[in-house]
C-alpha cells in the first residue's frame, strides 16, 4: 500500500515535471535541453527507463496544446515568495472564466531571477510574461491574454502589459519593472551644490548602476566639501529594491559607519526618501529628494527642525558626464 502511494506520488510528480519542461520549452526542446532533463529525473529518481518520460512527454504535451488558449502560471518557490495576488483554485476559475482563457499552475518555468514568470499560450504561439508581481500587474497581464484568446493571437499589441513581456531567448536580465521609473539614476553624474540659507558650494559625483540581474539599483556618491580651505570627501553607498512586501525602498550607507532604511514616495515629479526611523515629537528629520529632468536629475536635502514642515537645506543638479 505504502509502496503504491509512494509510486502513485512520484508519478504525478514526473508528470509535474514534465509539464514545466513543455512549457519553458514552449513545445519545441533542443535534444541538448532533454537530455539535461532526463538526467535530472534519472539522478533523482523520478525515471528508470526511458519509456516512463516519454509517456510522460506525451500527456504534459498534450496538456499544454488543450483548449484553444491557456494560461500557465508558475508557481515554484521564487515565483511564489515574489507575486502577491491570490492563485487559489477557485480564484484561478473565476479569473479563466472572465477572461476566455483557461489556466494551469506549474512547477518552475526556468527563469526564475524574472519571477513571477507566466506562459500564455494561443494556438501555436506563446507569449511569456514576468515580474508581474502585484494585483493590478495581474490584472494588466489578464487584460492582455483576453485580448489575445478572444483574437486567437498570442502576440497582439502589448499595450498596459508591456513591462511585462519577456522574451526567454532575450531578456534573461531585463531589468526591474518596479525599479523603472528609478532608471534616470543610471549612469555618472556630476553637479555643483549650494546652500539655501547660506555661501559656500560643495560638489558631488554619482554613479549608479543595475545590480543583481537588474533587481536592483546602487548608487555609490562622493561628496566633496571645502573645509578650513582643504578639500574633503565623503563616500555614501545607496541600494535601491524592492522589499519582502513588494514595495520599493533604499537602504543607506554613509562614511561615518550609519546605515539607514528609507521609504521612497513618488509625488508631484519628485522622489522623496522618507527616512524610516522613529523620531520623537519636535525632533529634527532629513529627508533626500530627487528630481529627475532632462540631463540628468536635481538633489535635494530638506529638513524639518521639528515643526513638521520640510525646508530645503542644500540643492545641486546632477548632470549626466
Ligand atoms: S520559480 Fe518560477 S521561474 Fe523558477
Amino acid at each position: 500500500m505504502l509502496a503504491q502511494q509512494l509510486n502513485k506520488n512520484l508519478s504525478s510528480e514526473l508528470n509535474d515535471l514534465t509539464l514545466a519542461f513543455v512549457v519553458r520549452t514552449q513545445n519545441h526542446w533542443s535534444p541538448e535541453a532533454l537530455e539535461r532533463f532526463q538526467s535530472y529525473l534519472r539522478k533523482n529518481d523520478y525515471i528508470r527507463h526511458e519509456a516512463d518520460l516519454q509517456d510522460s512527454l506525451a500527456q504534459a504535451q498534450e496538456i499544454f496544446m488543450e483548449d484553444a488558449s491557456r494560461l500557465f502560471i508558475c508557481t515554484g518557490k521564487s515565483c511564489s515568495k515574489r507575486r502577491k495576488f491570490d492563485i487559489s483554485e477557485e480564484g484561478l476559475e473565476k479569473l479563466a472564466h472572465e477572461h476566455n482563457c483557461s489556466i494551469l499552475t506549474t512547477k518552475c518555468q526556468g527563469p526564475c531571477n524574472q519571477s513571477p514568470v507566466a506562459t500564455l499560450r494561443v494556438g501555436e504561439n506563446c507569449q511569456m510574461f514576468s515580474q508581474f508581481e502585484t494585483d493590478n500587474d495581474l490584472s494588466a497581464v489578464l487584460k492582455y491574454v483576453k485580448r489575445a484568446a478572444n483574437s486567437s493571437n498570442a502576440l497582439i499589441q502589448a499595450l498596459d502589459a508591456e513591462p511585462f513581456l519577456f522574451n526567454p531567448k532575450q531578456d534573461r536580465r531585463k531589468p526591474s519593472v518596479a525599479l523603472k521609473k528609478f532608471e534616470f539614476l543610471v549612469g555618472l553624474f556630476r553637479g555643483e551644490g549650494s546652500y539655501l540659507a547660506g555661501p559656500g558650494t560643495f560638489w558631488k559625483e554619482t554613479t549608479g548602476s543595475w545590480e543583481a540581474d537588474g533587481r536592483f539599483i546602487s548608487l555609490r556618491a562622493g561628496t566633496t566639501y571645502l573645509i578650513e580651505g582643504k578639500q574633503e570627501t565623503y563616500n555614501s553607498f545607496v541600494m535601491i529594491g524592492s522589499n519582502a512586501d513588494g514595495k520599493i525602498e533604499a537602504w543607506s550607507f554613509g562614511s561615518g559607519g550609519n546605515a539607514e532604511s528609507h521609504q521612497l514616495i513618488k509625488e508631484n515629479g519628485r522622489i522623496c526618501f522618507i527616512d524610516k526611523m522613529e523620531r520623537k515629537p519636535g525632533e529634527r528629520r532629513l529627508q533626500k529628494v530627487l528630481v529627475p529632468g532632462e540631463q540628468g536629475y536635481e538633489e535635494l536635502l530638506e529638513i524639518d527642525p521639528g515643526s513638521g514642515i520640510y525646508e530645503v537645506y542644500s540643492t545641486v543638479k546632477m548632470e549626466r558626464a
